[in-house]
């Protein structure tokens, strides 16, 4: 019988760390190759990393998703996912929803179409490649709700962003998001996170660790906003989560 083997965490960690250096020096001498094969190691690295971390947020995600209650009066529903990466809420979506995503890195479309395979009462619609900060493919008042989740640390423009995702939204439309966010102002943890915040993005896909994104949530103008701080069991400058949800 084959045996299982369990690949431990630092791995993920090395070959989180390695990769770039030895893409930096291939994509000087193949650049669109280079690019190509970034694309693809990154839809992997998330497909292996996001489960994970997905894993250790199931009460908050059960909290959060549970205010799909509030909008019963509109079936079946539109739901845009934002940086859906591998497909890591489709477990949570509303069965008979109709589910669009938005996303920069096509490679991990496959990611998603294979997750779906376990969410039958969730009807795909589309997959369009783009970014949140301009989302002209989407109408106005098009989507009941959107979901985003660890990736407002990585948008490069955070209001933007969000005033992209009120625009798409209905009114009463729900802004449900989930991330990893800036440690308290002043305390160690948060200086750990600025030093690293000189190459984290670069190693991590553009990822920023000390980002107070809820006030930027705040900042957009949604009716009324509900969110809640959480500690995710990481490393401890990857622990503080925010989760919530904006109404439009
Ligand atoms: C850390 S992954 C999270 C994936 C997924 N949301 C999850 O929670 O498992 C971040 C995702 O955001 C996407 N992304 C990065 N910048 C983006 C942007 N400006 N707009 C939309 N998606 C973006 C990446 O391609 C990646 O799939």
């Amino acid at each position: 019988m084959a045996e299982t083997v369990q690949v431990p965490n630092y791995a993920y960690g090395l070959g989180l760390l390695a990769f770039p250096l030895g893409l930096f020096v291939y994509s000087k001498v193949f650049p669109s190759h280079a690019k190509k094969i970034n694309r693809k190691f990154t839809a992997w690295m998330c497909s292996k990393m996001m489960p994970r971390v997905h894993a250790k947020c199931i009460p908050q995600k059960k909290a959060l998703f549970q205010s799909f209650d509030l909008l019963y009066d509109s079936k079946p529903l539109e739901v845009l996912e934002i940086g859906v990466g591998p497909g890591s809420n489709l477990d949570f979506l509303p069965a008979g929803c109709n589910l669009s995503c938005l996303e920069p890195n096509l490679e991990n479309q496959p990611y998603v179409e294979q997750a779906l395979k376990d969410c039958p009462d969730v009807h795909f619609s589309r997959f369009v490649k783009g970014f949140a900060e301009d989302m002209r493919e989407f109408d106005d008042n098009t989507f009941d709700a959107v979901i985003l989740t660890f990736t407002l640390c990585s948008v490069r423009h955070l209001q933007k962003a969000l005033s992209e995702i009120k625009r798409v939204l209905k009114s009463g439309g729900l802004f449900f998001f989930m991330e990893h966010v800036a440690a308290p102002r002043n305390s160690g943890h948060r200086r750990v996170q600025e030093t690293l915040d000189w190459v984290w993005p670069v190693v991590v896909d553009g990822c920023h660790l000390a980002r107070e994104s809820w006030s930027f949530v705040e900042q957009t103008g949604f009716t009324s906003v509900k969110l809640e701080h959480f500690r995710i069991k990481m490393l401890p400058f990857l622990s503080y989560g925010l989760y919530g949800y904006g109404v439009k």
